[in-house]
């Protein structure tokens, strides 16, 4: 097997996730190489001008680079993950290993579509190293620990989340259209079906007694709370997506429209560019909740409390990150609690209340 370097890159370090990523995994001792389409704005982030920085402006050629140097660990912040992932995990094998933050049924189920050739090649491939999926997967997880398996999960995610002055940013901005155009779904008698964007709304209470609405989404929670239970029937919603009945309505016709390429591409560069004024969270905690229900009748609910929703996201990928380059990873594709357990979400600052 090839032999890897000691390196952790990061994809997208001028990013908000990849700079937070890479704050906390220097702050580690690891010796982090940051990854992007312009060498000035990779060392504006306070880098000796002599420092590593790997410049490439698109998943191949990134993947190029990785075939070349062998970096140890590559961590995926550029989005667009259902196309960018598999061509950056792929680079990484034999023996290399990966981590992203997807969060949509097509990108999740595309990277864990890699679990055979990474168990051959050695490497370890994480998705879903974020707030969304391991905030719900860990309370499904837990709640399924030592019990039969259960008949119907729900899951509910509700991020809290401060927003820099700047631009959205066009990775947020393609993630925030792949989920329009994707519609919705949920799993029944095992299958996973279509279910319209926003369907199964929910008001949610929050054990600290503040409370958001959340609606049905083709989340990465939903592929990974169906794994970690194996219920046949299964929905996620996330409080991102709008529960208002004429919004939901308005929904399915948008998704339809930004299906066509030339609309998407202008959607997402328009998007990308809105520029953004630094408004704090709206509400002190993240929150991910699952209720799991059993034949008889049996039901167990429980929450995952975390603070503002992008630093949890960089603290899950930092962890997952460290232990990668420690070499703590099973062979294999997955998500965040199926490689690490549902105490990664404590190791990376989350509580949980379970009932
Ligand atoms: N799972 C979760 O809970 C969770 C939480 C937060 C974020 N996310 C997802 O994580 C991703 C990153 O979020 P973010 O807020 O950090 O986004 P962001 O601030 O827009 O950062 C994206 C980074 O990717 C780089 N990039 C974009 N296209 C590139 C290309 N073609 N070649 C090389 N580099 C490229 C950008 O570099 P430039 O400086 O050149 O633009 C930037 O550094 C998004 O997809 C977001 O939806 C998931």
């Amino acid at each position: 097997m090839s032999r890897t370097n000691d390196e952790v890159w990061i994809v997208g370090a001028t990013g908000r996730v990849g700079r937070g990523v890479a704050r906390r995994l220097a702050a580690r001792g690891l010796t982090v190489v940051p990854v992007g389409r312009s060498r000035e704005r990779l060392l504006a982030a306070g880098l000796p001008a002599d420092a590593k920085v790997v410049v490439a402006d698109s998943a191949e050629r990134i993947a190029d680079e990785i075939v070349r140097a062998r970096p140890r660990v590559v961590v995926n912040t550029m989005g667009a993950f259902a196309a960018t992932a598999p061509v950056i995990a792929r680079a990484c094998m034999p023996g290399g290993h990966y981590v992203d933050q997807a969060n949509d049924v097509v990108a999740v189920n595309g990277l864990l579509a890699l679990h055979d050739e990474a168990t051959r090649a050695g490497s370890t491939l994480v998705t879903g190293a974020g707030f969304g999926v391991l905030a719900t997967e860990a309370v499904v997880a837990k709640l399924r620990a030592g019990r039969p398996t259960p008949h119907r999960v729900r899951t509910d995610a509700a991020a809290s989340v401060s927003v820099e002055a700047g631009t959205l940013g066009a990775a947020l901005a393609a993630s925030i259209v792949d989920v329009l155009t994707s519609g919705g779904r949920r799993y029944e008698n095992g299958r996973l079906v279509t279910a319209p964007l926003g369907a199964d709304p929910q008001r949610l209470t929050f054990p600290d007694g503040e409370s958001a609405t959340s609606a049905g989404v083709a989340s990465g929670d939903l592929v990974a709370a169906h794994a970690a239970s194996g219920a046949p029937f299964v929905t996620a919603t996330s409080a991102l997506v709008p529960a208002a009945p004429l919004v939901r309505a308005l929904l399915p016709a948008l998704g339809r429209l930004l299906s066509f390429p030339a609309v998407r591409r202008l959607v997402i560069d328009r998007l990308g560019r809105v520029r953004t004024k630094a408004t704090p969270r709206p509400r002190e905690h993240s929150w991910g909740h699952a209720v799991v229900e059993w034949p008889d009748g049996t039901r167990h609910e429980g929450w995952l409390r975390a603070g503002d929703g992008m630093d949890f996201t960089a603290d899950v990928t930092a962890t997952v990150t460290e232990m990668l380059s420690r070499g703590a990873g099973r062979p294999g594709a997955w998500t965040p609690a199926a490689a690490f357990g549902a105490d990664l979400a404590t190791t990376a600052g989350g509580t949980f209340i379970l009932h």
